[in-house]
Formats: structure tokens, sequence, C-alpha cells
């Protein structure tokens, strides 16, 4: 993957996103979507992952058969909205490995602080997809990212549903070398630091909290 930002322009990912962003959808559908958005994006984002083969028999002949090369991949959710693009993920990828990260905002330095930091071992020698669907001002992107190149992470990549130009500022400028993935790049932040014209607090929408 080469480019820094990948929009997934695809008719069902942009139909579905729409149905996401409206306020009337409920908790329920909002939940479905996300989980089927986010394996239409996990598709994107896993397009060119380095193959080699394995010998295997079928009913008729034995063939060498493309398989995924390289250790399993490990999927990071960025706590917590970040479950809610993980579940689809996994349903699509289920041999991976999964950690989390969490990480609040410190509310007098403003800075992202770590409360849980738990990965897969091994992290130099796998891909790594880290899943959050907001990337905002990408403070809190940008230090998770730091968080798993000090574990080791060399090989990282970002999937988001939404993204602001802020954010993707951000991760470019912290972290050049991670690709991005999100299926839409809205037009700002507002001055609370919400996507606009977004689709409100997604941990909140799929959660049902308030
Ligand atoms: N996080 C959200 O959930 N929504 C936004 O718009 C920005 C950050």
């Amino acid at each position: 993957m080469t480019d820094h930002l990948t929009i997934v322009d695809h008719p069902l990912v942009q139909h579905k996103l729409t149905l996401m962003r409206d306020q009337t959808t409920s908790t329920a559908v909002f939940r479905q979507l996300l989980r089927e958005i986010s394996q239409l994006l996990a598709y994107e984002i896993t397009r060119n992952l380095p193959m080699t083969t394995q010998t295997i028999d079928t009913p008729l002949q034995p063939m060498e058969a493309p398989v995924l090369e390289g250790k399993k991949l490990a999927l990071i959710s960025i706590l917590r909205a970040g479950n809610g693009l993980l579940d689809g993920v996994l349903e699509l990828i289920p041999s991976a490995r999964v950690g989390f990260v969490g990480l609040y905002r410190d509310e007098v330095t403003l800075q992202p602080v770590q409360y849980y930091f738990k990965v897969p071992e091994n992290l130099e020698d796998r891909l790594v997809i880290a899943v959050d669907p907001m990337l905002a001002t990408g403070n809190s992107s940008a230090a998770a990212i730091d968080l798993l190149k000090n574990a080791g992470a060399t090989n990282i990549r970002f999937l988001c549903l939404l993204a602001a130009p802020e954010g993707v500022a951000r991760m470019k400028e912290a972290h050049p070398d991670v690709p991005i993935v999100t299926a839409s790049l809205d037009e700002k932040l507002n001055e609370k630091g919400y996507i606009v014209p977004g689709l409100g607090d997604a941990g909140d929408r799929m959660f049902g909290t308030k």
C-alpha cells in the first residue's frame, strides 16, 4: 500500500455510510451497518497482502494454491469505538490476532494518556491494522501508533470510517509510513472536535449511550 490516504468510494460503502450518518438510524441498524461496512473497508485495506503458495489436493488433482504469506495479522482496536470496526473485520479475517489500546485525554494537558495496552506478541513480524472509526484531531490515533511502534510494530495500516482533514494531516506528519483507509474524508472538525458533517459520537451511536 503506497498512498497515504485511500478513500473507498464503492457504491455499497457510500450508501451504507449515508444510512449511518442519518440521525434517525437506530442503534441496532447502525451497528449492523458498521459491521457490513467494516468488511468492505477490510477488503480494501488487505488488497495487496503478500501471498505465497501451498500444495493442496483438490478432489481432482494436486495444485499449488495461493495463501497469505507470513505471520497472522494483528488487528488493534483503539478503545472503545474501535471495537465496532473490529467485529466486522474479525469475521472476515478470523485467524487474526487481536490487541487493544485504551487512551483517554487528560483534561489539563489535553494529551492522550494510556490506560490499557495489550497486544499480540511478535508485532514486528506482523502486518498490524489499527482500527478506530473516527480520525478526528488525530492526536489519539497518532499516540496509539506511537505505542504500537514502541511495542515493535513496523508495518502498520490504519482503518477508519470517517476522517477529518486535520486528523489526516496530523497522522501524515507523525506517521507518514502508516497508510490510512477510510470511507470518507469529511469537511472539517467543529469547535468541539466533532467531524462535520460526520455522524456524531461513533461510540454513543454504536453502543446506545449518550
Ligand atoms: N469521535 C467521534 O465519535 N465523533 C467525532 O465526530 C469525532 C470524534
